[in-house]
């Protein structure tokens, strides 16, 4: 889909006629993965700066963005949903503004148009820092805005990273973009039309908006990028291993912990396994997406690796770091996957025995390589899942149960929202720990005692 199918208005606002309008409170749902959230993070500073101020409950918002997601249906037909209830909304307000954003925006702005006609702008994933002069050209114009170029990446891009808000607000864990886009094309994923190529941010941004957030108090980053092992492909100043970057991270002061996500298989090398055990800031957890257990599925799907090589990066992996935590992703129900298939996904899981995994149902995307291939049926692919799923917490909660009685780091975020003297945080290895303190602990890195397992974590004991 081309941007030119749509009214694209040049910004027309003088800063000066800009200041006058009225701005209220902003109301952001955001649907998906971790990089939404941290572009939702973006819009509501971008929001902020002109002059919007939040809020938590939606029926009050003078604007109300739409933060979508287009990996599966399922967030898509929610997105839809609330538009139908803003419609309604709309008629009693009119003043409403209403904005898409995110992935369903990129590639379904003229069926958003179609569908949902009281929409008043909407903005691709490439285009947030754009989001602050296209809502003051819907309040100066009342009319239709959209932003949704892609760029296209010609060798080394640095010029099209969107420019970034980094200016942050204080926050205990904080998310940064390493790199945008993927170019694997996995036949299931979406991603790629909706992000586009795959650009890595240089390495001088990333440690300048790593430090800035160590100043307002973050001790816990996460690198974030669809691929992000394969960090630095492309850059000017030529290829930076991921592995270097975590120890150029690692080297600001105030940073405790370093995550990332997600990395894929085929490029996770000896040197990355070598900093997770020597790096001390970058923790003991591996979140690497496995997708099958069959190497015939892997194929159908474009995964760049056979389940023999990703169970010999699991063993490295477990031989080099004895205490890490791997968890994965898994689809069940690719199009032409035989029970046969799923058995051998069952028992790769079984043999693996990974701490835990976030397991989906094939979702058609249309556009993608699989939603043309023979569709497994909706009841078969419902019954995979709910028996991997008991599967699953078996192990995880079989894994747990030998933790009891180890002592292990937690970064407390705050109180549970069950009961305010139970105070909550994760571990190294990225498991949930629930523990009773007689003082406010919050960002403090504190020593706990594992005594009680169960599959969603741990009940624990302040040392
Ligand atoms: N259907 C189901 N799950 C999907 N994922 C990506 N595309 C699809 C799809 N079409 C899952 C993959 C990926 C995770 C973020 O979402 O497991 O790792
Ligand atoms: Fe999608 Fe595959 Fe890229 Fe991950 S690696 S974002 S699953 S295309």
């Amino acid at each position: 889909m081309s941007s030119t199918d749509l009214l694209i208005r040049p910004n027309t606002l003088s800063k000066k006629k800009s200041k006058t309008l009225k701005k209220g409170t902003y109301f952001i749902q955001t649907w998906g993965c971790q990089m939404n959230v941290e572009d939702s993070e973006q819009i509501a500073l971008y929001l902020e700066q002109i002059g919007f101020k939040p809020t938590d409950n939606l029926s009050e918002a003078h604007l109300t963005i739409l933060n979508t997601c287009s990996v599966r249906k399922k967030p898509e037909d929610k997105a839809f949903s609330m538009l139908g209830e803003l419609a309604i909304r709309k008629r009693r307000h009119p003043d409403l503004i209403i904005g898409v954003c995110g992935c369903m925006a990129q590639i379904r702005c003229n069926e958003i148009r179609k569908r949902a006609p009281h929409v008043d702008f909407v903005i691709g994933t490439a285009q947030i820092n754009k989001i602050g002069q296209t809502v003051e050209n819907v309040l100066e114009e009342r009319s239709f805005f959209s932003e949704i170029n892609l760029p296209e990446r010609k060798g080394a891009i640095v010029s099209d990273i969107p420019e970034r808000q980094v200016e942050r607000n204080a926050k205990l864990k904080s998310f940064v973009p390493i790199q945008y886009g993927c170019d694997k094309f996995c036949t299931y994923c979406i991603v790629p039309e909706t992000r586009g190529r795959e650009r890595s941010r240089p390495t001088v941004d990333i440690i300048d908006e790593v430090k800035k957030l160590a100043e307002y108090g973050t001790k816990e980053i996460t690198l974030l990028g669809q691929t992000v092992n394969s960090y630095g492909k492309n850059l000017v100043e030529g290829r930076v291993p991921f592995s270097e970057l975590l120890w150029k991270v690692a080297e600001v002061d105030g940073i405790e912990r370093i995550r990332y996500m997600s990395p894929y298989p085929r490029d996770f090398k000896t040197d990355l396994i070598q900093t997770i055990r020597d790096c001390p800031k970058v923790m003991e957890h591996v979140h690497m997406p496995i997708q099958s257990g069959d190497n015939d599925v892997l194929k159908a799907m474009k995964r760049l690796y056979t389940v023999e090589s990703f169970k010999d990066i699991i063993q490295e992996l477990r031989e080099t770091i004895p205490n890490i935590t791997i968890t994965t992703d898994i689809i069940v129900g690719f199009p032409g996957e035989t029970e046969e298939q799923f058995q051998n996904t069952m028992n790769v899981v079984r043999d693996i025995e990974f701490d835990g995994s976030y397991m989906f149902k094939y979702s058609i995307r249309e556009g993608t390589k699989a939603a043309d291939m023979e569709q497994v049926e909706k009841s078969v692919k419902e019954d995979r899942l709910a028996r991997l799923i008991q599967l699953q917490n078996e192990i995880t909660l079989k894994r747990n149960l030998p933790e009891v009685g180890n002592i292990d780091e937690v970064l407390v975020e705050g109180v549970s929202a069950k009961n305010d003297k139970t105070y909550q945080g994760y571990t190294r290895g990225f498991k949930m720990v629930h523990f009773d303190a007689g003082r406010d602990l919050t960002g403090e890195l504190v020593k706990v005692k594992l005594e009680n397992a169960n599959v969603w974590g741990f009940k624990a004991y302040l040392l």
